[in-house]
């Protein structure tokens, strides 16, 4: 199992990252993917990808962080210089977010786009593919991939945490990106902004197309919902999307590791 998403390159795991990790190798976790959303949190992924075997490093600035005040005038040459280092296998988190959080507004969008289409065209220079987050933007980010069809890879990445339409997944799926799914899929109902439960998603995919992640330390799966996530628990969601597919957790647990390493070049 590859957890494809996580940050363990954020506070809330500085003192025991090391425990961490030691505990989803010995759960069966074989690979470990930290994710920046920022300069700082992407050195410090790629900084945990040099210390670790089997741990690589996506470099990127969020949506929310497209902001002028959280990115310095030249944080797209920074970018460029984390994104060279080794074990860095892919630019994101990077997209579009129209969910205002009570820490931070909704940044502007026309600003939003910018900083993504700026990171799609780094992306396309370093021959890497894309991880996408996508909250209540989906046909906007859809739009935007389409702009851009002459700069992404074959394939050319995956849409991090899906949530959305019908119609979304299915542009995306065509374009050729991968699916990511987390802890929250265990949770009943559909999120809030969102109108099609994330288990009758999945059961539209094929299992070529989807990936696991845990997005630690956020969207705890259950029955640990509640407190901080980490990677290990990428088997819970493993085992609940094999359920759902009516498949072996083995046969998911295969397949998903061979979407992860074509995908990633890993
Ligand atoms: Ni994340």
């Amino acid at each position: 199992m590859i957890d494809v998403h996580c940050h363990l390159n954020f506070k809330r795991f500085a003192d025991d990252y090391d425990e961490v990790i030691k505990r989803a190798y010995k759960a069966g976790v074989t690979t470990i993917i930290n994710v920046g959303t920022k300069i700082d949190s992407s050195q410090k992924a790629v900084e945990l990808a040099q210390k670790y075997d089997n741990l690589f490093a996506i470099v990127g600035a969020h949506p929310h962080h497209a902001d002028k005040h959280e990115l310095e005038s030249d944080w797209l040459e920074q970018l460029e210089k984390l994104a060279k280092k080794p074990k860095v296998v892919a630019i994101g988190e990077i997209g579009m977010d129209y969910y205002r959080y009570q820490s931070n507004g909704i940044v502007d969008k026309k600003l939003q786009m910018e900083v993504f289409q700026q990171q799609i065209k780094l992306a396309h220079k370093l021959k890497l593919p894309l991880q996408i987050h996508n909250r209540h933007a989906g046909e906007d980010i859809i739009n935007i991939l389409l702009n851009h069809k002459s700069y992404l890879l074959n394939p050319p990445g995956m849409f991090h945490c899906f949530a959305g339409t019908f119609e979304v997944l299915k542009s995306a799926l065509q374009m050729g990106f991968c699916i990511g799914f987390d802890g929250n899929i265990t949770y009943k109902g559909v999120s809030p902004g969102e109108t099609v439960a994330l288990s009758e998603l999945a059961k539209r995919i094929s299992l070529d197309r989807i990936v696991i992640e845990t997005d630690s330390p956020y969207l705890t799966p259950q029955p640990h919902r509640g407190s901080r996530n980490e990677p290990q628990y990428a088997i819970l969601t493993g085992k609940f999307i094999a359920q759902i597919k009516d498949i072996s957790f083995q046969e998911l647990d295969r397949q998903t590791t061979e979407n992860t390493k074509r995908m990633f070049r890993l």
